[in-house]
């Protein structure tokens, strides 16, 4: 699928760009699901942002619960100081996780084929394990900042194999907040650890590298229909989107079987839904 020259790329600079990977009708049928998901999503499922002593451990209850789950999440800046919401449900949400890959028939077929299997392959995913999908809005005025980190963070394996599958559902540009990269930046350490204990979780910090600034970074705009893949090393970022449309992106986190996969992830499997690959 990949050729030589996409691979060397993609070694060099810890991600790859493919242009038109999925089809429009491809990209329709998911927006259209997330659209039914949100609309079926009632907000008193998940406590908002209210402040009651409560309220950060079922926010954490809500998240580590929904590893195996569908659950919507508010943007940051969804809510008003009165604790409404600024602006429709449907222009509220800032993503969709973390099994639609593993639940919703839509996302199943849209997260697994043979094209995407052997992409997978090529930039050395042997036995490819998908440990998460998400549906990320981006809304428009609110879309929140999402910091520098490294997807290796999350998905930890020894050796690190994580890798990173994200669909531009709409175009994705510097005004509504696309990615932004450090080419190579995939061949320094990892910052941080998300570990879970239990019912909680916490961040350590491994490596005091600080992270790449606009000399270094560069931004990726791409087309509705690409498809970045990335190093879970790899430093990312993007920027809040104040424009006026949205910016929607899909994304899958994959892991190699053949490396062994953190007990301290927050996202395990048990036999009910076992971790599956890309066919
Ligand atoms: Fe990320």
């Amino acid at each position: 699928m990949l050729t030589e020259a996409q691979k060397e790329h993609y070694a060099k600079d810890g991600y790859l760009v493919l242009p038109g990977f999925k089809s429009p009708a491809d990209i329709a049928a998911l927006r259209e699901r997330a659209a039914q998901i949100v609309e079926a999503f009632d907000p008193a499922e998940s406590v908002s942002i209210f402040t009651t002593q409560e309220q950060e451990k079922t926010t954490d209850d809500y998240f580590l619960g929904s590893a195996d789950k569908v659950r919507c999440f508010f943007e940051e800046e969804a809510f008003g100081a009165d604790g409404a919401l600024r602006q429709d449900k449907s222009l509220s949400i800032n993503k969709i996780g973390h099994a639609l890959h593993d639940i919703d028939p839509v996302f199943m077929a849209f997260s697994r084929d043979d094209k995407l299997a052997e992409v997978a392959e090529d930039i050395g995913l042997v036995e490819a394990q998908v440990w998460q999908s998400m549906y990320i809005f981006k809304q428009p005025g609110i879309g929140g900042e999402v910091r520098w980190h490294q997807d290796a963070t999350y998905f930890d394996s020894t050796p690190i194999s994580v890798t990173t599958f994200w669909f531009a559902l709409e175009d994705a540009t510097l005004e509504n907040g696309c990615l932004w990269v450090e080419p190579g930046g995939h061949r320094g350490p990892l910052r941080e650890r998300f570990i879970r204990e239990g019912d909680a979780v916490r961040v350590e910090k491994l490596d005091a590298m600080p992270w790449p600034d606009d000399s270094t970074a560069i931004p990726v705009e791409v087309a509705a229909g690409s498809l970045v893949c990335f190093h879970g090393l790899l430093p990312h970022y993007s920027a809040p989107n104040r424009s006026p449309v949205s910016r929607h992106a899909y994304t899958l986190h994959a892991t190699d079987g053949r490396t062994a996969y953190s007990a301290g992830n927050w996202i395990q499997r048990g036999k009910d839904l076992p971790v599956r690959g890309f066919r």
